[in-house]
């Protein structure tokens, strides 16, 4: 059966980008991959309409965690103070990386269903003591989408960097490239890029990657390696080839569609569809109206309905969704409207729900 995916990525693929991934065999040492290489480093920045004077963008292999981590523990100097971010589990996570690799970090911590307080961390920034605020846009526990442009103001204002998650909301939401304290942000080819799993990439500028951490915390996980080996036609380690083949198909597409604003649009429209049609059936949505990204919603199971029975319906009618985690996941659901869905796709879907909670 071929299920239409519904959950935070990966996402179903379109016809040409499921192609696209294996197209050809290419050797990643042969200047066929570099111009390749090359082409999808450049697409990724025109997506945001980068300058690439004071922009880069750098491949690696790996899940979004990958470059996540390969953001934090290169951009953070051994001298840096980090200011963490936390409303869910991804910006938990971030708090996880700095510890693991010995980074000096402070967290502000919210319970996962709040918005970020942005008093209190213009209160933790006006002590004067951090250099680098790291936080997640669209927090994928929830659903919600953090106010990333004003904590890029704040930032400015207290003269620190800001590093983003954007795993989940790269191609899909605005982000403010425009703030001279974004320094760089970290995402992924299989979410809202619609590319394939196995290739993420860190968006940096390039004033942040000069200023980056020597000695290396980490081999595989050394931004400035990928950096000057990309600049320089290379490659430091076997890159996901058919990773980078299917990005590039699916950039082309998302640029072919009307770029991120187009498909910003056209998530929204799919999401506002199924909550429509979820509030008929009285299934709340989490978070208040305006809160949550165009990426995923997140809903409160219903009385009498066990999560288990909302996907296990939805599943066998060829939908897969996504369980709430740790200890929101006895209260919500969660389904994304990203990946190629088609008109036809989101009618199913629509009479698949009707089904499953008419029974
Ligand atoms: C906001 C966010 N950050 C990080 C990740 C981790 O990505 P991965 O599972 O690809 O490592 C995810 C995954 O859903 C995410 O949504």
């Amino acid at each position: 059966m071929r299920y239409i995916l519904l959950n935070p990525g990966p996402v179903s693929l379109s016809d040409g980008v499921r192609k696209a991934a294996v197209k050809a065999d290419l050797c990643h040492r042969e200047p066929e991959y570099f111009s390749l290489q090359d082409r999808v480093r450049s697409g990724l920045l025109k997506v945001y309409g980068l300058d690439t004077g004071s922009w880069t963008s750098v491949l690696l292999g790996g899940s979004g965690t990958t470059a996540l981590e390969a953001m934090l523990s290169s951009l953070l100097p051994r001298e840096a103070n980090l200011l963490v971010i936390e409303n869910g589990v991804y910006g938990e996570r971030i708090s996880r990386i700095a510890d693991i690799h010995g980074i000096s970090f402070e967290a502000v911590r919210h319970e996962w269903t709040d918005a970020v307080d942005l008093a209190r961390v213009e209160q933790a920034l006006s002590a004067g003591l951090f250099t680098h605020v790291a936080a997640v846009h669209h927090e994928t526990t929830s659903g919600r989408l953090n106010d990333v442009a004003a904590l890029a103001e704040l930032c400015e204002r207290h003269g620190v960097e800001l590093l983003l998650d954007a795993v989940s909301s790269f191609g899909a939401e605005g982000i403010p490239f425009e703030s001279p304290a974004l320094a760089a942000c970290a995402a992924t080819a299989n979410k809202c890029l619609h590319g394939i799993p196995g290739l993420c990439f860190v968006v940096s500028r390039k004033a942040a990657l000069e200023n980056s951490v020597e000695p290396p915390r980490s081999l595989y996980l050394h931004l400035p390696l990928w950096a000057d080996k990309q600049d320089q036609q290379g490659t430091p380690f076997t890159p996901s080839v058919n990773g980078v083949l299917a990005l590039e198909q699916a950039l082309e597409e998302l640029s072919g569609q009307g770029g991120w604003q187009a498909r910003h649009a056209h998530y929204s429209q799919l999401a506002g569809k199924v909550k429509r049609a979820l509030a008929k059936k009285g299934v709340e949505p989490l978070l208040s109206p305006g809160e949550s990204s165009c990426v995923l919603n997140a809903y409160r199971l219903p009385a009498g309905k066990s999560y288990d029975e909302i996907h296990d319906g939805l599943k066998h009618r060829g939908f897969v969704i996504y369980a709430g985690q740790g200890s929101l996941v006895a209260e919500m659901f969660r389904i994304s409207t990203m990946g190629d869905i088609s008109d036809y796709d989101m009618e199913r879907l629509l009479a698949a729900l009707h089904a499953v909670f008419s029974e």
